[in-house]
């Protein structure tokens, strides 16, 4: 099962960006965890500070892959282009904020990428990601669960 998790800007910073908010660890030592935490599954990541690499990647993978997940950082508050991007892909995808955006600056409450997703995870921190291959992993091994 192909699953891509996608990061759209600042969040290659992770490890050093608001720690207090986003936590301390990289996305890459993350990563490696969740490779160990999900065996059966084939991850490929994916991070871009640019909207339109972004948009060229979903694009490109979006009709074969099995799951995504995004996390499109502030893109996901201006962005109607990554919703329509989403919108035109056949990938199921999940939504996935690292902090609770709804306990946060109002500008961060709406979301144009929400409606074209499954489902989003919020304010979970890393586990949020885990939680969405979680969620793939289920509906894979047991379609009846869809
Ligand atoms: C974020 C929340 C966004 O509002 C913010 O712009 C980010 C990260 C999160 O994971 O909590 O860059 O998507």
């Amino acid at each position: 099962m192909k699953i891509h998790i996608i990061n759209g800007p600042n969040l290659n910073l992770l490890g050093k960006r608001e720690p207090e908010i986003y936590g301390g660890n990289t996305f890459e030592s993350f990563l490696e965890d969740l490779k160990k935490k999900f065996p059966n599954l084939e991850l490929s990541y994916f991070q871009s500070n640019h909207e339109g690499k972004l948009i060229d990647y979903l694009q490109k993978i979006g009709y074969e892959a099995d799951g995504i997940v995004i996390n499109a950082a502030a893109y996901s508050h201006t962005s109607i282009a990554l919703a329509d991007v989403l919108k035109a892909i056949t990938a199921p995808t999940i939504e996935v904020h690292i902090s609770n955006v709804f306990a946060r600056e109002t500008f961060r409450y709406h979301s144009h990428l929400t409606a074209n997703c499954v489902g989003t995870i919020i304010g979970l921190g890393l586990e949020g990601y885990v939680l969405a291959l979680q969620y793939f992993q289920n509906i894979h091994s047991n379609p009846m669960a869809d």
